[in-house]
């Protein structure tokens, strides 16, 4: 709940699970578009705009004079009291002035093309009340990029259609499209716009629209330039009245041959169609309602009741809900991604699934087949590709040499979490040549195979373009301004290889070993066994650097990350993955390399990920050097590759340590720190900025990043330790010794397990006793029980 609409940077949420999508921020900001945030942008939002957050789903109320807005934007006149509340794919916007309440209710309904936006009117005084209301949205002209650029063109374009209390929004639906958006109110109104310069005048602002001010709607039609659409309405409240009205902001696609019912007269049937699901309030209840339901479903798989308070809100819910708005939306749109530019990384949904599979293991499958889809018969990949098409993205290439790894990943995890083994058996094509298949578990052959394939002098992996991180560009050495360090054309013949991919290799090869053998590919197994064990001597030899693990060799065979560097002579990654991998927990190197990090890469605000940070650009390195210090992919808190050093101090039983990292960057901590934190205290942010950039502290690119899906697969799996495994749960927490306990419900394979975990010696780890309904289990394994059963778990921490 949010109570001072001033937020350090604009707060969002994002409305929608299905198709048609908005992004909304604390002051009734953003936008929404159908599928795809470039081609089918429904409505017009400018971004980097000044002042910053300018357009979006506006209500206007004009009183006697008095002009002002329920979420205190656009007119920013001083409300009595504000409130928005975001939730579970809906937000509340709340204003009230003398007395006059507005609450506006935005939500995307399940199963519809549309947002609708509930507007409750209170009269809170003892006079009768009369006074205007007037809505506000800007079309887009579809593509957005278009949008922004064409003018030229588009401002001859676009054309409206009004009928009744409906707007409709036509543009080129007279030439190829089959589809058109319109924006309607439940009641007859006193006027209407559609012209953007005829509502607000050649000169103003969103603040202060000629036709608000004046009170008088232009009942403006639209020819080209920008079309919009507005109501008018004229409400009268009795003492103590209240009175709603619902506004639906809906798409639609029309028949090919059934686009028009008279020349220039667009086929209305199924917007009207549309339109009757909402007309009355009870039916507007029954949708939000279902809609609660549906995100309490989701949520109920995974609860924690523990004493911090912080920690169960961002577990319970918004951590969960951030993965599954990372899956909707990719990194697609939000208020650091245009939705205009990238496509859906292979690696970066091969991870975000690790925070979702457990809510929506169907979508998880599919999402699993569509990414090994597009993978090569090599084992390599497209580094991204079209959400739409489902096809490799050609612009962006491939040989990003970790890529392959995530498959095996989430594909673990997805089996993990359902038992559902058939999964590799499904014939899944290359490079989506449907001519070309092989089944799911040959796919992850492939990917094993494609790093042994590609080993460089030392023996370890080659890097190629870059591993996770994007920026570490090893073979580009590009002078060229402004040129893509992803993209360019890389330097033949290099040999820069990644210790990261190492440990990586060494941590799902093992995976799919035990895959191999479950499923009785024992040849494959003890060939691929061979292979991992050859990978650990050489990053026994090659890369460990006496105090930590180096990060990778270059172009030119000389080591990156190493205490012989002037600069980054530690990276964050390989320590992460090859303690994952289990790399030196039994000789003291993995303590000795955690203890690195804590001295080095540690700071107030997270884990930076390098150190010293680059001062100057340095060709051979690309990307990494072109960022100032303390930002993004130099030195800053990648909030993403946190969780790795987590899961390796969970591993060598250090629950204080774990826990401290989690609470640094857990985003219901950084509340009190907001104004410098300036992102949402309720969702993860991409980057913190690190303790050599210019404010230490400071957030940016909230929302859609790989952080929400490891953190949540590590306080849940790791640190709560309630991890799902081949045969059962596995149970393993890993706490602060302080703890006295917590309790669990997780749902699992149609069955729930009320887990109740004490400390009752004050350990860190180590389980003395687990009963199941009662009985006590030889070892940490709860099996898998009987579908729609609840069962007690008891889990006594000791030594
Ligand atoms: C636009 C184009 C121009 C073209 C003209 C007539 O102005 O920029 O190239 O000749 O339209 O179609
Ligand atoms: C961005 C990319 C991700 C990459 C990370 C580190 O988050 O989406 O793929 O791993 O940056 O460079």
């Amino acid at each position: 709940m949010i109570t001072d609409p001033r937020t350090p940077y604009p707060w969002i949420n994002f409305l929608g699970c299905e198709e048609f999508f908005s992004i909304l921020t604390n002051t009734a900001g953003g936008y929404s578009f159908y599928k795809d945030a470039r081609l089918r942008r429904i409505t017009r939002y400018r971004y980097n705009n000044v002042p910053v957050d300018d357009g979006g789903k506006y209500f206007y109320i004009h009183e006697n004079g008095t002009v002002w807005s329920p979420g205190w934007k656009p007119v920013r006149r001083e409300l009595d009291r504000y409130e928005c509340r975001h939730g579970m794919g809906y937000s509340v916007i709340t204003g009230e002035l003398d007395q006059l309440e507005a609450e506006v209710l935005y939500m995307v309904p399940l199963g519809v093309h549309a947002e609708v936006q509930r507007v409750r009117l209170t009269n809170k005084s003892d006079r009768r009340r009369s006074f205007s209301l007037f809505s506000f949205v800007e079309w887009c002209l579809w593509d957005a990029l278009d949008d922004a650029s064409n003018f030229q063109r588009n401002f001859s374009t676009g054309q409206v259609e009004i009928a009744g209390s409906t707007i409709y929004h036509k543009t080129e639906y007279r030439e190829r499209r089959d589809h058109y958006a319109f924006y309607t109110v439940n009641q007859e109104v006193a006027g209407y716009d559609s012209d953007r310069e005829a509502f607000l005048g050649m000169y103003n602002g969103f603040d202060a629209p000629d036709a608000v001010m004046e009170c008088r709607s232009r009942n403006s039609h639209a020819h080209g330039w920008s079309p919009i659409a507005s109501h008018h309405l004229r409400i009268e409240l009795d003492p103590g009245e209240e009175k709603s009205v619902v506004f639906l902001l809906g798409y639609v696609e029309v028949p090919a041959g059934e686009k028009f019912t008279a020349r220039q007269v667009i086929n209305k049937a199924p917007a009207e169609q549309l339109i009757k699901r909402f007309e009355d309030l009870g039916q507007v209840e029954a949708a939000f309602g279902e809609l609660g339901g549906f995100w309490d479903g989701l949520l109920s798989v995974f609860q924690v009741e523990h004493p911090e308070k912080e920690l169960m809100r961002s577990v319970n819910s918004w951590n969960q809900y951030q993965c599954m708005v990372t899956f909707n939306f990719s990194r697609s749109a939000s208020f650091f991604e245009s939705g205009i530019g990238r496509g859906m990384g292979f690696r970066d949904s091969n991870q975000d699934l690790i925070g979702f599979v457990h809510q929506v293991p169907e979508r998880a499958r599919e999402r699993i087949i569509d990414i090994a889809s597009t993978q090569f018969e090599d084992g390599g990949a497209y580094h991204q590709y079209q959400p739409l098409t489902k096809k490799g993205n050609d612009a962006v290439g491939s040989n990003f040499n970790d890529d392959p790894l995530w498959l095996i990943l989430s594909t673990d995890e997805y089996i993990r979490e359902t038992g559902d083994w058939g999964i590799l058996d499904e014939q899944v094509p290359f490079d989506n040549d449907e001519s070309n298949k092989a089944s799911l578990f040959k796919h992850l052959g492939r990917s094993f195979q494609h790093v042994v394939n590609n080993l460089g002098p030392h023996g370890l992996p080659l890097i190629g373009r870059a591993d996770w991180n994007d920026c570490l560009n090893l073979n580009c050495f590009s002078e060229t301004p402004g040129e893509s360090f992803q993209t360019t054309e890389n330097r033949e013949g290099g040999v820069a290889e990644s210790v990261f991919i190492a440990g990586m290799f060494v941590l799902y090869g093992e995976v799919y070993v035990d895959i191999c053998r479950r499923i009785g590919e024992n040849r494959k197994a003890v060939e691929a066994a061979a292979h991992i064990a050859a990978m650990r001597e050489v990053i026994d030899k090659h890369g460990w650097d006496g105090e930590w693990f180096v990060r990778a060799y270059d172009h030119f065979g000389e080591k990156v990350g190493s205490n012989e560097c002037e600069e980054g002579k530690i990276f964050i990654e390989s320590q992460g993955f090859c303690i994952m991998a289990g790399i030196g927990i039994n000789d003291g190197r993995a303590r000795k390399a955690l203890d690195s990090v804590k001295e080095r890469l540690d700071c107030e605000f997270g884990i930076v990920l390098n150190n010293p940070a680059f001062t100057r650009y340095i060709v051979k390195y690309g990307e990494i050097s072109s960022y100032p210090e303390g930002y993004k992919e130099n030195a800053g808190i990648f909030c993403h590759n946190n969780p790795w050093i987590m899961i390796a101090e969970t591993l060598l039983g250090n629950g204080e340590a774990a826990w401290e990292y989690f609470r640094k960057i857990c985003p219901p901590y950084l509340e009190e720190i907001s104004d410098l934190h300036k992102t949402e205290p309720y969702v993860y942010a991409q980057m913190i900025a690190g303790k050599d950039a210019h404010k230490p502290g400071e957030a940016k690119n909230s929302w859609l990043t790989g952080t929400a899906a490891w953190n949540f697969y590590t306080i849940s799996q790791f640190i709560l330790g309630i991890r799902p495994h081949y045969d059962g749960l596995l149970i393993h927490p890993v706490i602060p010794a302080s703890w006295k306990g917590y309790k669990v419900t997780r749902k699992f394979r149609g069955a729930t397990y009320l887990i109740e975990v004490s400390n009752p010696d004050g350990v860190s780890s180590g389980v003395k006793e687990i009963l199941l309904n009662g009985s006590r289990l030889q070892a940490n394994l709860v099996p898998v029980c009987d579908p729609g059963s609840t069962n007690t778990v008891e889990v006594i921490l000791g030594k």
